[in-house]
């Protein structure tokens, strides 16, 4: 045996394992090189004929070249079987050719309601900005005038990340600030008076989380957005009747709206929107509640270091899956979150 000979071997069997097409295939080549009366087994046999001087170069030549036949050997083996396993997936696919009608996709009903929502608020120079979904408490509450020992956060219990978490874009506020999935889209309004410079028009179109147990009306993920408009002299006036704007874009010229007072912590005076209007199934010409709106809190344009003296302005904050549901007559929040396609497709 020399080591020109054990090369020939191995480059004859990496030639016949790399040639191999089927499992059949492959054991039986497997046969002639490894098996009881394969050539690299015949070959090995010949170790103890070799003279003593020599036995440990060779040795170790049989040993690199048995290696290197099972990991030839091994290869073609997963070759094989991968080859095997795509032909159980039927015929080869053609990207080229266009998605067949029925499994073509379309825009998720919550992404629909956005971009009309979008598209309303861009038509009187609103702009859009996205909230963050990790927040702290901070701008979830206190920037939002809301005090630690406030009952009305209870309302917004949600999910808290662990202590000693630090997100570098977005420091805590102090050593007590944890950080927390946002509980309300509010929370751009902070973020965005921090940044920007009065007058401030925007909206900002985000998810939500909170502790809650799901029902038709509840999910512990949802979707809100927020308007914000800051300026010198914004008025009740001006508040209500971009409201009044955004309602009729909605439901149809003839829908009436009115403020009903309520408590938000960065609003004052704050209110519950009511909507009244024909042609909206069992809603239809009776009042329903439709979003949390208000004249922006003094506090909060303090904390944020605006001047309450020189400005004002107004919020508000419409679920979008609320809207969906009223504008669709869906009665189910959780039919948005199941991709069930014969819910997709009725509001394709
Ligand atoms: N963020 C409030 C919530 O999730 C909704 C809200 C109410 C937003 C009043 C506002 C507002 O901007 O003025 O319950």
């Amino acid at each position: 045996m020399s080591p020109e000979e054990l090369d020939s071997i191995l480059a004859s069997a990496k030639t016949g394992f790399f040639a191999v097409a089927s499992r059949p295939e492959w054991e039986s080549f497997k046969a002639t090189v490894l098996g009881p009366k394969g050539s690299f087994t015949a070959m090995s046999k010949g170790l103890a004929d070799v003279p003593k001087d020599q036995k440990p170069t060779i040795g170790k030549k049989l040993n690199e070249v048995k290696k290197a036949i099972e990991a030839a050997c091994d290869e073609a083996l997963r070759r094989v079987e991968a080859l095997a396993a795509l032909s159980t997936l039927g015929p080869a696919i053609d990207p080229t050719l266009p998605a067949p009608r029925e499994i073509m996709g379309s825009r998720h009903p919550i992404n629909q309601t956005y971009d009309r929502i979008v598209d309303i608020f861009k038509g009187i120079g609103f702009s859009v900005r996205l909230p963050r979904e990790l927040e702290t408490e901070w701008f979830c509450f206190d920037a939002l005038n809301s005090p630690p020992d406030h009952p009305s956060r209870d309302m917004q219990d949600t999910y808290f990340m662990p202590e000693g978490i630090v997100v570098p874009s977005s420091p805590p506020h102090g050593d007590k600030d944890r950080y927390l999935l946002g509980t309300q889209t509010s929370t751009a309004q902070i973020r965005t008076m921090l940044k920007e410079k009065p007058p401030i028009r925007i909206i900002a179109p985000g998810r939500c989380f909170r502790r809650d147990d799901a029902d038709a009306g509840h999910s512990s993920n949802f979707h809100q957005f927020e308007g914000l408009y800051v300026d010198k002299n914004v008025s009740l006036k001006d508040f209500k009747a971009c409201m009044d704007y955004f309602v009729r874009e909605l439901f149809g010229p003839n829908a009436e709206t009115r403020l009903r007072p309520s408590y938000f912590s960065f609003v004052e005076p704050g209110f519950e929107l009511d909507v009244r209007t024909a042609n909206l199934g069992k809603l239809s010409n009776r009042w329903f509640e439709i979003w949390g709106c208000g004249m922006v809190h003094p506090n909060v344009l303090k904390n944020v270091g605006i001047d309450p003296e020189i400005y004002s302005g107004y919020a508000f904050g419409p679920g979008v899956e609320r809207i969906a549901m009223i504008l669709r007559g869906v009665d189910d929040i959780r039919y948005y979150y199941q991709n069930d396609l014969r819910f997709l497709k009725q509001l394709a």
